[in-house]
This record gives structure tokens, C-alpha cells and sequence, in this order.
């Protein structure tokens, strides 16, 4: 979480800091700070709590002068949310500022250590340790990449950091430290730039060198200089990033998450584009390397993932497990590492993360690095650690996502993990050739699915009329539909506030029927599959006990809709693919209650779009 961001060259590093802050807002809104140097020599620091217009209203009042400046918007670990504890943090004798994401674990023992040397603390926050060690490194005499190359032995956990001082006015420092999420550094015609992630700096240059863990950089206006901690040069690889800057504004939408709900169908043919050869009915995913005889001792596919990604996951447990018969468990990125899991280089660890940068999934990533499996990854963000990490991945194609709650990242997702479902069926040789074709049709047919069901209804708007003030909603759904329950069940709770639980249907019955009443609407996820029927009679237990049943729906079918007092509708969809349909009214939904109860949808409270932190 935090964003961070940095910027060194002839223009006014606050207003460049503070757009890129803006675009990082998702990544936390506690506080947030800049810290420019003046040209007198000064650092100058300005910080407010609250969301990002309040530290820009006080830059308009007071505007910071300097063109080498860092800036900071914090999700609170460390500290409460107060001024004092926003960021950046000035060292003891004002000869460092520092902005940081990520936690230093061992910063109590620093702490009092320094504290016995009589230094005396600003705030309580971990990062403040940093700046009087870098401080007092530069105090000693050391240039500023030494003095935090020094520092750097002494802190545990994984971190990221900007460093800007007086004593070396033309360069800022940067370090990484393990998984905190990344640090990209942008290339400008004489400026460069440094953010935690690439919207910040995406108006400025698509060029674009990823630090990688245990690396440190001096970036002045000429250029870059990277390092290892051990002060070993590297010679870094520059990315020309594909996404187009108008992708990181809302435009005529009120909200980034109307507008990516509104972006699926372009998302999902982006998703397709290149993978499908629909000539010879096949799948074809170079990027996940693999000879029929690897594919054919897969004993085990892992996925491991957080949030929303993992319950793509669990569709794509189905999936694989059908068209490719391989074994699936499905493991949250913050478990798989403590449950001492079976896993053999014959096993596959598949990490799904929209952001590549969640930090329990990068920790599933290494944990299977460590038993010798294969690491694939399906992400959003190129560069990020799960790309790079990965022996083969799926790049997502979503496009930037900036609504802290994830819509089309989600549905990409899920067509990837259809893909690679096929691919590896190929590869194992479980598909017969009409199955792969007509798989390959469904998908060609899939984004003019989707476009019917990405344009907002007056429905979603009646339905959050009829519904905001209430404060439970379940949602229930059976197979492929279970984890769309789920899914849609986590949107509303998310941006909305509702408690909202998603349980798979014939689990009602074992305590959530207990809850059921004339308040709490129960939202049926019920298409016309395998299990419909099953689903029909769980609306009707609902309704026997006076329970409002919201009905998402196949078109036309009357019988569903003569049990439902609402009813979203969807188009019919192939088995596999109906998830990537069933998902939209749901995030529909959820997007207008949470507008009708006035919540801040793109940036719901104490959440943040990328969890660097465990
Ligand atoms: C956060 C976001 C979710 C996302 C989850 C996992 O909680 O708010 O929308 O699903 O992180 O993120 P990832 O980037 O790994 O998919």
C-alpha cells in the first residue's frame, strides 16, 4: 500500500509530485505529504491527513517551490492517521527526507536503540527510523547513496524508499527491499521520475526501468545509476509501456469504476486478441512454455491468490480440472505459505493478482519457488514482481484498472484462466478437437456477450432505491456460479458498506436460512446450467420463509422469474464463460448502492488497490 513518488528536473517537482500522487491515490487516502528542495537550500515539507484535495489545498495556499521533490499518500500500518505521522519524514538534523511504502519490522529495537542515543522521535511511524539513520550517515560525511547504502543492512522487512537531501541537490535515492510493491523509474528528456506505480508517471514517459529487489538507484535530471546493495552496477532493462495515458482518466464517467465495468468488452477482446487461432480451432499461449510431456506429468495446478483474484481462482478450479483433468486447489496468497503444502517440480503454482505486486501472493510465488514447482502467473501490470518472477505467464490485457474494488481485471482474468485451461487440455490431450473448436467459437462469440451486459440499466438504479438503507444482503449460487455469489457478494461489501455474505446455494440450508426474513434481500445467482433446478428450489425455500429474492437470470426464462420479486438479466452463455457474464449486473449493482448511499466508490475507506503489505 502507499504510493510513492519522485520527481528531479527543471519543472516544479510539487505540482509533478502531486499529479502523480493522484493517480496513486488508490494505493492508500490516510494522509499525504510532499517535500521539495528549495533553492535555498531548505527541505521543505508540506503534509495534511485526509484525502489528497486537502494537502493540495494547503500547496495553493503555500505553494512549495524546488524542481527535486518526493511525495507520499499512506495507508496507515505504522502510527494513526495524523499529520505527524503522514509522510515524508525529515531526519534528525534536516539532511534527509524520506518517503516510504512498506513496514520496517524491526523498527521498535531501532527505535529505542536511537531513542538511548537521546535522538528524539517526530512520529510513531517505522519510517521515521530511515531518515535519522540516513541522517547520521550523511552527518558522517557520506554521499547520500552511501549513506542509505549503509542504512539499508540494518532494516528488516520488505520496503520500498525515495530519499532526497540538501547535501546532494540534484539527486534523489531509491531503494528496494524486498516485495513492497514496486518502484518504477521513468525516463524523461532531461527529468526523470520515480512512482510507485506507472499510472503517476504515465503523462510524462512510457519508458520505464523496474527496480528490482535489493537494488538502489541515484536518479538525477541526466539519467539513472543502479545498483545492488553491495554497490555491484546493474545494467537495467528500459520497458516501453503500451497503455495510453487518457487510460489513467475518468472522461465522461462520474466514477473509474463505472468506467471500467464499462471498458469489459474492449477488455475481454484485448484478452483474446493474439491467443485464439480460430482458423484451426487451438489455443496458443507462447508465454506459457510447455512441452506435451511436462504438460502431461502435471500432477497438480496451485492457485494461489487475495481478494477478488482469488475468487477467479475458484472458477478456474473448474476449469482446469474439466477441460485439462489436472488437480486444482485453490489457496488464499496468505495461507499457502503456513499450511506446509504438497508440492513436487511436477506441480504448478498458478498466482493470480491483477497488480502482480499483492504481497501474500508473491509470498506463495517464492514459497513455491522454494518446493521447485513451476511459477506461472496470470497478472495485470507488466513488469510487476509476478510477471518477472513467473517461468510463464498470462498478461491480462485488462488495461490500467484504477477502482480500488477490481471489475474488469476480474473478468479478464477469467478468460485467461479459460485459455489456459484449453492450452494445457491440448497439451494433455484431454480435449477431442470438436470440444476445442466449439471452445474456441464460444470465445469469439464472448465480447458481443459481454457488451450487453457492461451498459448500466435503470434497473441497477431502481434496485438501489428499493434497497440502500438495508444492512445484510446474501448472495447464493451453485458451481461455476458459487464463486460469481461470492464475487458479487465482496463488490457490494467493499464499496458499499452492506454486510454482504456469499455462500454456495445448498449450503443454505445449514445455517444462512436461519437469517432469512422479509429485510434481507437474497440476491440468486440462477442461469439456465447444471444445477439450475437446484437453484430454482433454493428461490422457492427462500420465498416460503417471505424472503425478497433478486433473481439474476437467464433472458426469457419465465419460470425463474415467476420466483424472483427482481430480476437482472443476462444472455445465455456457455457453460465455462457464463461466470465472465453473470459477474457484470452484480457489479452493477453493487456499484449503485454504493453511489445512492453517497460512499466513495473508487476509494472505499481503510482499503487500498495494491496490498503491499502482510
Ligand atoms: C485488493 C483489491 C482487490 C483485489 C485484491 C488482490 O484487496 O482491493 O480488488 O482483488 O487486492 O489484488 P491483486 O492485485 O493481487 O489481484
Amino acid at each position: 500500500m502507499c504510493g510513492i513518488v519522485g520527481y528531479v528536473g527543471p519543472r516544479q517537482a510539487a505540482l509533478i509530485v502531486l499529479g502523480g500522487l493522484k493517480k496513486l491515490e488508490y494505493r492508500g487516502y490516510d494522509s499525504a505529504g510532499v517535500a521539495v528542495l528549495h533553492a535555498n537550500g531548505g527541505i521543505e515539507v508540506e503534509r495534511a491527513v485526509g484525502k489528497l484535495s486537502n494537502l493540495q489545498e494547503r500547496l495553493y495556499q503555500k505553494p512549495l517551490v524546488g524542481t527535486i521533490g518526493i511525495g507520499h499518500t499512506r495507508w496507515a500500518t505504522h502510527g494513526g492517521v495524523t499529520e505527524f505521522n503522514a509522510h515524508p519524514h525529515v531526519g534528525r538534523n534536516g539532511r534527509v527526507a524520506v518517503v516510504h511504502n512498506g513496514i520496517i519490522e524491526n523498527y521498535a529495537e531501532l527505535r529505542q536503540e536511537m531513542a538511548a542515543e537521546g535522538i528524539s522521535f517526530n512520529s510513531e511511524t517505522d519510517t521515521e527510523v530511515a531518515a535519522h539513520l540516513v541522517d547520521g550517515y550523511l552527518a558522517g560525511g557520506a554521499d547520500l547513496l552511501t549513506a542509505v547504502q549503509r542504512t539499508l543492512p540494518a532494516i528488516q522487512g520488505a520496503s520500498a524508499f525515495v530519499f532526497l537531501s540538501p547535501q546532494e541537490p540534484e539527486s534523489l535515492v531509491v531503494a528496494r527491499l524486498g516485495n513492497a510493491g514496486g518502484i518504477v523509474i521513468g525516463i524523461g528528456d532531461g527529468e526523470m521520475f520515480v512512482a510507485s506505480d506507472i499510472p503517476a508517471i504515465l503523462e510524462y514517459t512510457r519508458n520505464v526501468i523496474f527496480l528490482e529487489n535489493r537494488q538502489m538507484a541515484r536518479v538525477t535530471r541526466a539519467g539513472v545509476a543502479i545498483f545492488t546493495f553491495e554497490g555491484k552496477p546493474v545494467q537495467a532493462r528500459v520497458h516501453t509501456i503500451p497503455w495510453d495515458p487518457v487510460s489513467a482518466e475518468k472522461g465522461p464517467y462520474r466514477h473509474f469504476m463505472q468506467k471500467e465495468i464499462s471498458e469489459q468488452p474492449r477488455a475481454i477482446t484485448d484478452t483474446i486478441r493474439g491467443r485464439v487461432d480460430f482458423h484451426r480451432g487451438r489455443v496458443v499461449l507462447d508465454s506459457v512454455p510447455l512441452t506435451p510431456s511436462e504438460a502431461q506429468k502435471l500432477d497438480r495446478v496451485i492457485i494461489a491468490a487475495c481478494g477478488s483474484s482469488y475468487h477467479a481462482g475458484l472458477v478456474g478450479k473448474f476449469m482446469l480440472e474439466t477441460l485439462a483433468r489436472v488437480p486444482v486447489e485453490v489457496d488464499y496468497g496468505s495461507e499457502f505459505r503456513y499450511r506446509n503444502p504438497l508440492i513436487t517440480p511436477t506441480t504448478a503454482l498458478l498466482a493470480i493478482t491483477q497488480s502482480g505486486e499483492t504481497v501474500d501472493t508473491l509470498a506463495a510465488m517464492e514459497a513455491g519457488r522454494e518446493y521447485g514447482a513451476k511459477l506461472w502467473s496470470i497478472v495485470n501490470v507488466i513488469g510487476s514482481q509476478a510477471h518477472r518472477l513467473a517461468d510463464g505467464y498470462i498478461l491480462m490485457q485488462a488495461g490500467l484498472e484504477i477502482g480500488v474494488a477490481t471489475t474488469k481485471a476480474f473478468t479478464a482474468s477469467l478468460v485467461d484462466l479459460y485459455l489456459l485451461a484449453l492450452h494445457l487440455g491440448q497439451l494433455r490431450e484431454t480435449l477431442p478437437a470438436e470440444v476445442l473448436r466449439r471452445a474456441v467459437n464460444d470465445l469469439a462469440r464472448l465480447p458481443d456477450l459481454v457488451g450487453r451486459v457492461s451498459e448500466p440499466l435503470p434497473i441497477y438504479d431502481e434496485l438501489a432505491e428499493i434497497f440502500f438503507k438495508r444492512e445484510h444482503f446474501l448472495f447464493l449460487g451453485r458451481g461455476l456460479n458459487y464463486p460469481v455469489a461470492l464475487e458479487g457478494a465482496l463488490k457490494l461489501k467493499e464499496i458499499s458498506y452492506i454486510h454482504a455474505e456469499g455462500y454456495p446455494a445448498g449450503e443454505m440450508k445449514h445455517g444462512p436460512i436461519a437469517l432469512i426474513d422479509e429485510v434481507m434481500p437474497v440476491v440468486t445467482v440462477a442461469p439456465r446450467d447444471n444445477v439450475y433446478d437446484k437453484m430454482i428450489s433454493q428461490m422457492e425455500q427462500v420465498k416460503a420463509r417471505n424472503g425478497t429474492v433478486i433473481g439474476l437470470l437467464q433472458e426469457g426464462d419465465e419460470i425463474a422469474r415467476s420466483k424472483a420479486d427482481y430480476v437482472l438479466e443476462v444472455p445465455a452463455a456457455p457453460q465455462f464463460l457464463a461466470p465472465v457474464l453473470n459477474i457484470i449486473p452484480l457489479q452493477w449493482l453493487a456499484y449503485a448502492m454504493a453511489v445512492r448511499r453517497g460512499a466513495d466508490v473508487d476509494q472505499p475507506r481503510n482499503l487500498a488497490k495494491s496490498v503491499t503489505v502482510e
